[in-house]
């Protein structure tokens, strides 16, 4: 069979990878792809948002399975459109993408089916949100930009001053400006897992926790980034890992149901493991970037019966993955400046010095060619994933590799799984 994986970053390169390795598929096209996707695939010039690009390739070129690696694509309605012209594409429609695609509608839906989050707040103006503000006790609080931002739209704040700051900080954040709404949240404390499910609706097959690092600084430090680095799996006590399933991932996919938004594709459910329980910090439409390179590193069973069977609704009919029991550690390598500005075309050296295998891979991200050099093209550049039968080694893995790759600005976080490999959830 033909697939073809849209978008251009870490995550579609590792979904290209893996897609690449399924006795099933005879081609692998990436729309746009970058360098490293086009080791294992056939790069098409198309952007991930011209959805009559893609589809019009799709039908000429009967592609029989499109799998969406980008959230921007899903809240534009990509499978609507694929729907309409017969072609096969996983992830949610139009209506079910407004999970991520509007916080708003996300938190009102967990409010409504009793999904367990943060007490939140919604104001349709900034100046009703610095109101709000005025007349609150001083203390802690979240300020999230309803509207889709590439992670950047959340502000965690110590106190009322550092929030009527973010209000204005989040709304310019938003691409293409969103409802303008800005939703306030209570500020939740406790280790984060990531857990991205794979459902068609009715069932569900949950991949393995992982856990994620946004802030762009050693220690939890700065501004959040879209994540730099990730570990999989993350020790979780068994009733935590059944109270993340029973309380929040099939109340989920339910309560889309009952607002006729079946939801079909990867739901990523950001949680926040707290006192009380699990919360949710965020839903995604979409596989996680950087979750995806490592869990699709562990992920030992072929992913196209999966793919392609929760695109058709059938997914009681495949067997749940099998995983590799080791750990995987993801390294996202960044551009100097991000995820602030920054500079791009500046040359990468020494990639090829890495030695890539089934235990160690590089996955490319904001890279480009210029002529035969390898250049810096985004904010996060390519990553290392690297098994290991414990955290330390799978650590020790990457970092060694990392080392050898040097471009002007290049940063990473040199702590990347360190809180797991010290605490338990
Ligand atoms: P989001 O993009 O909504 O996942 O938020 C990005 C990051 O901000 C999360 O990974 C958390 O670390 C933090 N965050 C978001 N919401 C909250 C909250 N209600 N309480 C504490 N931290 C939060
Ligand atoms: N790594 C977080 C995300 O993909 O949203």
């Amino acid at each position: 069979m033909k697939v073809l994986v849209v978008g251009q970053g870490g995550r579609e390169h590792a979904l290209a990878w893996k897609i690449h390795q399924s006795p099933l598929v005879d081609r692998v096209f990436v729309a746009p792809g970058n360098p490293g996707t086009a080791a294992v695939g056939e790069n098409v010039d198309c952007a991930a948002t011209d959805l009559q690009g893609l589809v019009s390739f799709a039908v000429d070129n009967e592609i029989d399975l499109t799998v969406v690696g980008p959230e921007a694509p899903l809240c534009e309605g990509i499978v609507d459109l694929f729907r309409e012209r017969g072609r096969l594409c996983l992830g949610p429609d139009k209506d079910a993408a407004e999970i991520e695609g509007s916080k708003r509608f996300a938190r009102e839906l967990c409010e409504k089916h009793r999904i367990p989050g943060p007490s939140f707040w919604v104001f349709e103006s900034p100046a009703m949100a610095r109101s709000f503000l005025e007349n609150r006790p001083d203390g802690p609080i979240v300020v999230k930009a309803s509207g889709l931002a590439a992670g950047k739209g959340v502000v965690v704040c110590k106190d009322n001053e550092e929030a009527r700051k973010a209000v204005t900080h989040c709304l310019e954040q938003v691409q293409g400006g969103g409802d303008g709404s800005i939703v306030f949240e209570e500020f939740l404390e406790g280790p984060e897992v990531s857990l991205i499910t794979l459902t068609d609706g009715e069932t569900i097959v949950p991949l393995e926790p992982a856990r994620d690092h946004k802030p762009v600084g050693e220690g939890d430090t700065g501004p959040n980034t879209g994540g730099m680095g990730v570990v999989t799996p993350v020790t979780l006590m068994p009733r935590v890992s059944q109270q993340m399933e029973t309380q929040i991932v099939l109340p989920t996919v339910h309560a889309m149901n009952r607002e006729k938004r079946r939801f079909r594709g990867f739901l990523y459910a950001g949680l926040m493991l707290t006192q009380q329980g699990p919360r949710v910090i965020e839903f995604n439409c979409r596989l996680g970037d950087p979750e995806t390179q490592p869990l699709l590193l562990r992920m030992k069973s072929d992913i196209v019966p999966l793919l392609v069977a929760t695109a058709e609704g059938k997914l009681n009919t495949v067997d749940a993955p099998e995983w590799d029991p080791r750990v995987a550690v993801c390294v996202v390598a960044c551009s100097g400046g991000y995820p602030g500005s920054y500079k791009k075309g500046v040359p990468i050296f020494g990639l090829d010095r890495i030695d890539a295998g089934p235990d160690l891979q590089v996955f490319h991200a904001g890279t480009r060619l210029a002529g035969r050099d390898l250049v810096t093209s985004g904010g996060r550049v390519f990553s290392v994933t690297a098994l290991g039968a414990d955290i330390n080694t799978a650590r020790q893995r990457a970092y060694d590799a990392l080392e050898k790759v040097e471009f002007e600005g290049m940063h990473y976080r040199k702590d990347i799984g360190i809180t797991a490999a010290t605490s338990r959830a």
